[in-house]
């Protein structure tokens, strides 16, 4: 049976996101809010440059909420708890990039209620927090024994990311570095990336209690004027920025997770860089036997292309997608990582048309 899906908001993942939904075989595009009003009442073919689809877009949460469909992909800019419970409460599973990952805060229990008056199930998933902070790691940690360290990184040129008012605004590139350690990105990534520590040292069976979370955040500035989308970064001005969130058990580092943005890899100071093996996901488990990896394909050839197509934008879409069918199956609840079934992708349309042909 198609699983009939709506998608919440058209930025850079939600656009990926409904060009997921239409290439998957299982499901099938429904509606559509969107956020400004001149994406409103369009068919979402022409707000996304991409074939008329028959899906008018709305900017009602009502509407949406009166759609008959199994599933939202909800990933607007900001998360906004309300709507998530409105639309839990219209009978609609909802699956999303923007937290919920690994909660248990008190807001969780609103949402838990919400999930089981209706019977649906919010799941939070995605690249990182969702899937290189936590998933991947923890899956190779069943290879190992007597695991002492898990770290899920991403290294990333900025340049590549198309969203040059919250590189600019938000994460506060090109401002002075008080600007950026006084700014709000510790904080907003804070929540996503301690529910990923906590689902890494739970899952490792290390005691809450007794484990110190730290958070870092480090700058590096220009050494000379750096051309970036945002404009240019004048020297002194903040050209990189790294964020970790590490959990010790006493002096011990435990699990590490973050990431690196730069603004390339010239006139930095300190002279920071990618390191030999270039932009990545850096997956690490120390035990016996290690397991080491990077994910390097994910991450565009050109910051250029990276501003047309983010591949990692694609993955987080991807990732919370494919998890739709497991979702509208799962328990009802606030259903994490590790309480559901293994998510895959599905094969692409062509090949699974040609293998039924008699
Ligand atoms: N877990 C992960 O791995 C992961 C990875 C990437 C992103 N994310 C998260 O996913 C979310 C979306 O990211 P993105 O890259 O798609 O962001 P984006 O390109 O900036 O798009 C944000 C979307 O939110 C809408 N919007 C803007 N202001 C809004 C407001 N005040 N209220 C409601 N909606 C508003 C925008 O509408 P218009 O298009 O009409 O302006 C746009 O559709 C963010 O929270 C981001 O942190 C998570």
């Amino acid at each position: 049976m198609t699983i009939k899906v709506i998608q919440w908001a058209t930025g850079s993942v939600g656009r990926e996101s409904v060009d997921c939904i239409l290439d998957h075989p299982d499901l099938e595009l429904v509606g559509c809010w969107v956020h400004s009003a001149e994406k409103t009442g369009k068919d979402v073919g022409e707000v996304l440059g991409i074939p008329a689809t028959g899906v008018i877009t709305t900017n009602s949460l009502d509407e949406i909420c009166a759609i008959d469909a199994d599933a939202v992909m909800y990933s607007p800019l900001v998360p906004n708890p309300k709507e998530v419970s409105a639309l839990l409460r219209s009978g609609k599973n909802v699956v999303t990039p923007v937290g919920w990952f690994y909660p248990d805060d008190e807001q969780t229990r609103r949402m838990n209620e919400a999930c089981e008056a209706a019977g649906v199930t919010l799941h939070g998933t995605g690249m990182d927090p969702g899937a290189i902070t936590e998933v991947f790691p923890l899956i190779m940690s069943a290879m190992s024994k007597n695991v002492t360290f898990v770290r899920g990184e991403e290294i990333s040129d900025i340049r590549g990311y198309g969203s040059p008012d919250v590189v600019r605004d938000i994460m506060m590139f090109g401002g002075t570095p008080e600007e950026a350690v006084g700014g709000p990105m510790l904080d907003l990534l804070d929540s996503g990336y301690r529910q990923s520590l906590n689902m890494i040292t739970d899952a490792l069976g290390i005691k809450r209690e007794g484990i110190r979370i730290e958070r870092l955040l480090e700058t590096a500035v220009a050494t000379a004027p750096i051309e970036s989308p945002i404009g240019t970064i004048e020297p002194g001005h903040v050209a990189g920025q790294r964020f970790y969130w590490d959990a010790y058990v006493g002096h011990a580092k435990v699990a590490r997770v973050g990431v690196t943005w730069l603004m390339g890899e010239e006139n930095l100071e300190p002279a920071w860089d990618f390191g030999e093996q270039g932009e990545r996901f850096d997956i690490e488990v120390r035990g016996t036997p290690d397991t080491v990896f990077a994910v390097s394909s994910w991450h565009p050839e050109t910051n250029h292309e990276g501003l047309d197509r983010n591949l990692g934008i694609i993955a987080t879409a991807a990732h919370c997608v494919n998890a739709i069918p497991v979702v509208v199956e799962a328990a009802p609840g606030v259903q994490t990582s590790l309480d559901l079934p293994m998510i895959t992708g599905r094969a692409h349309k062509d090949l699974i048309a040609a293998a039924a042909q008699p």
